[in-house]
């Protein structure tokens, strides 16, 4: 059956096409995603949860789509039937798999899982008039496919961002049930690729619940600090928008910030958008000394149909000026650390607001005014906690070592994904930071993709800095290896991230002392990645010169690194890799590795190894690194 046939027949049973790419080794590919959208600030809005335990049938032969002969079926697993002959599954009676959660840290069987697996949850409902419904999704790894009472209602590629699939048309008061397939596999043409190193937890990793709003709703807004000449008066101006889904121009918006006894009406325009600007006095303005929250409320619309919503809300500015960094104006050095979305202590795909607690609750114990949430985006309640607790971020999208780049399918993905991260997070004060990409191959193909990336982003939020973690050239010189920075992306950069391992796979420990740079970019340098692995408890013998994998040889590379990164006159900022230990299916080292990366400040069980007080010390004493 060739592909035109497969889609057609696909698309006329409203099946995902792309699960029947599996059989025929990646036809040319599409973007998955469709019928979703983003509501900004759901975490704010009444909703059903239907966290918790569902029903589960794992499909690693794609049973719930294809019949023996691999036609699609017209009566999938999505009709969640009852059994007889023909439909041979019951998930009333299935093993359950915890949501939010993902799948290969809760059954053995599934810790190397990377395929297709099937949820079903039943919720009740009642729908109130003049509204409509959402089932909204935190996050799904990788592509997830969603039916309600067997109605396919939306489709979305992409493991970190969320989406929300309007259900309305096939929601029933009383029992409702909703199916969700979620396929992990790698593909080629994803984003990520095939190689990453991270384990692939899979599922419905995030928060899912069931959302009513007006039948004019706020769905997206940007609220931000202009900048002035003046950064230091506490009289200014946010500006922004707020967009009313399904609002006719002239629908009237107003956003007030009741602390501060400032309030501004507006309506909307042709395309729904309300253009805000609310002059405020006697504003405190968020920084990581100072992490001030407003609350702030948005109305739209009025009577019945009105919808409101409130968020918490920091104002501040950020900007690049020549090689520095500036928040509020004044210059700052970015004391970080990296991470990854590991949950501590149980690991597995972090989301809860403990694992968020933990993991900043180390930043700021490590003297952290900033971190890197690698290489994708992590979970909101990290980018809330990281407001509260005055964390500037640096967020990123998976563009991740070698994409094809030379895919325009694969770029839509990119841009939906960079889409969604900056919808999420945009009203957030501690993300300053959007990163394009991660250690991706110096080619003509990646430069144009990716500068294509940094300039989309600025158009999407103009407001913020555009990164990108690059990788470094080596030449020799007399007194030791020269690091050159001139990767024709830092061009398309506000700020320069680099990625160096000298003293582990770059060379020995001592070469670290004898190394100089060489910057191709006036522009601010973040060192966005240098350490080296240990593991917890793995000492050197006494009077014994250290060994990798020992806490003592961690801990002097960063002994070596931090005045050998002193020596960077562009030096704003620091993401050593990495705050914890987390799993990779790249490290298989016994007694060192056993599938995790080692090069974790502390180890996944919270033991903090001997290099985390070398950092500690470095930034409590503010000994690295110069914000002018
Ligand atoms: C790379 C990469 C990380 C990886 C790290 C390592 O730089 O960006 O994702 O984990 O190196 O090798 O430990």
């Amino acid at each position: 059956m060739n592909q035109a046939v497969r889609l057609l027949l696909a698309a006329s049973l409203a099946l995902p096409a792309t699960l029947l790419a599996q059989t025929n080794a990646y036809p040319p590919s599409e973007v998955t995603t469709q019928n979703t959208t983003l509501l900004v600030d759901i975490d704010h809005r009444p909703a059903t949860s239907l966290d918790g335990e569902w029903h589960t049938l794992v499909d690693p032969y794609g049973n719930g789509i294809y019949d023996f002969h691999h036609h699609v079926k017209a009566r999938g697993y999505f009709m969640d039937a009852k059994p007889q002959p023909g439909d041979e599954y019951d998930f009333s009676t299935s093993p359950t798999l915890k949501v939010p959660g993902d799948w290969n840290t809760q059954r053995p069987n599934l810790f190397y899982y990377e395929g297709p697996i099937w949820y079903e949850k039943d919720f009740e409902h009642t729908s109130k008039p003049n509204t409509r419904t959402f089932i909204h999704f935190g996050a799904a790894n990788y592509r997830s496919y969603v039916w309600v009472n067997t109605n396919k209602v939306c489709e979305h590629e992409g493991g970190f961002t969320p989406f929300d699939c309007d259900i309305t048309g096939v929601v029933r008061d009383g029992h409702n049930f909703v199916v969700v397939v979620v396929d992990n596999s790698r593909i080629p043409d994803g984003v990520p690729t095939l190689q990453t190193d991270w384990w692939n937890y899979g599922g419905l990793h995030r928060d899912v619940s069931v959302v009513d709003v007006p039948e004019q709703f706020i769905d997206d807004y940007d609220l931000h600090l202009v900048r002035t000449a003046d950064e230091a008066s506490t009289n200014r101006t946010v500006e922004g928008y707020v967009h009313v889904e399904g609002a006719a121009a002239g629908t009237a918006v107003t956003v007030s910030i009741p602390e501060l006894h400032a309030s501004v009406q507006a309506t909307t325009d042709a395309n729904a958008r309300a253009a805000i600007t609310l002059p405020i006095k006697s504003l405190t303005l968020w920084s990581p000394d100072a992490p001030k929250l407003y609350k702030v409320e948005l109305t739209a619309g009025s009577g019945a149909t009105e919808d409101k919503l409130e968020d918490d809300m920091g104002f501040r500015t950020v900007e690049a000026r020549g090689t520095e960094i500036l928040l509020n104006g004044k210059p700052i050095f970015l004391r970080g650390v990296s991470i990854h979305a590991e949950a501590p202590y149980r690991t597995g795909r972090a989301y809860s607001e403990k694992d968020v607690d933990t993991l900043l609750g180390w930043c700021k114990e490590l003297g952290c005014n900033f971190a890197r949430l690698a290489h994708y985006p992590h979970d909101q309640r990290m980018t809330r906690a990281a407001d509260r607790l005055g964390i500037l971020i640096w967020s990123e999208i998976p563009d991740y070592w070698a994409l094809q780049f030379d895919n325009p399918v694969v770029l839509q993905k990119s841009k939906q994904q960079m889409r969604e991260m900056i919808r999420r997070d945009r009203d957030k004060a501690s993300v300053i930071l959007w990163s394009v990409a991660n250690e991706t191959p110096n080619t003509e193909a990646r430069t144009k993709y990716l500068t294509a990336m940094a300039n989309y982003a600025r158009e999407l939020d103009p407001t913020r800095l555009v990164t990108a973690a690059l990788l470094v050239r080596t030449v020799k010189s007399p007194s030791g290896p020269v690091k050159v920075v001139d990767d024709p992306l830092g061009a398309a950069l506000d700020v320069i991230g680099t990625n160096e391992y000298i003293g582990w796979y770059d060379g020995p420990i001592d070469s670290i002392d004898k190394t100089t740079w060489d910057i191709h970019y006036q522009k601010p340098l973040i060192m966005s990645e240098w350490g080296g692995g240990a593991r917890f408890g793995n000492h050197a013998k006494p009077g014994e010169k250290p060994t990798p994998w020992t806490e003592e040889y961690q801990a002097e590379i960063y002994r070596h690194q931090i005045p050998m990164l002193n020596k960077i006159p562009q030096l704003r900022g620091t993401t050593p890799w990495v705050l914890m230990d987390f799993r990779s299916p790249m490290r298989t080292l016994p007694g060192k590795e056993d599938n995790f990366n080692r090069k974790g400040l502390i180890s996944d069980q919270g033991q903090k190894k001997e290099a985390f007080y070398i950092l500690q010390k470095a930034y409590k004493d503010k000994t690295l690194g110069k914000a002018e």
